[in-house]
């Protein structure tokens, strides 16, 4: 909704993006996580705003995104990207999907 939040997250609870912002609350309940995380099915999809180098895309993020909406070349999935000190600095929005 065009809303930026600031948020610090945990990195000692093995948290994923999609996890950090259900609990967070910062999409409409029953809208983002719907696989529970298994990237299978996109409603997490979010778009990378920075350079913050993140880990290697899987088959299975990549085959996700290949038939979700939306898509952008700076498209993740939000549950495969765990929360680590090294992505400290990430900035992420929403898909409208969520
Ligand atoms: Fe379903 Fe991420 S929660 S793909």
């Amino acid at each position: 909704e065009g809303i930026e939040h600031t948020i610090q997250a945990p990195t000692d609870m093995n948290m994923n993006i999609m996890e950090v912002v259900s609990a967070y609350e910062l999409a409409p309940e029953g809208t983002i996580g719907v696989c529970g995380g298994m990237a299978m099915c996109a409603s997490c999809q979010c778009y990378v705003l920075n350079d913050t180098e993140l880990p290697e895309m899987q088959d299975e993020e990549e085959a996700m995104l290949s038939e979700a909406f939306d898509v952008k070349d700076n498209s993740r999935l939000g549950c495969q990207i765990r929360i680590t000190k090294d992505i400290e600095g990430l900035e992420v929005e929403l898909a409208p999907e969520c």
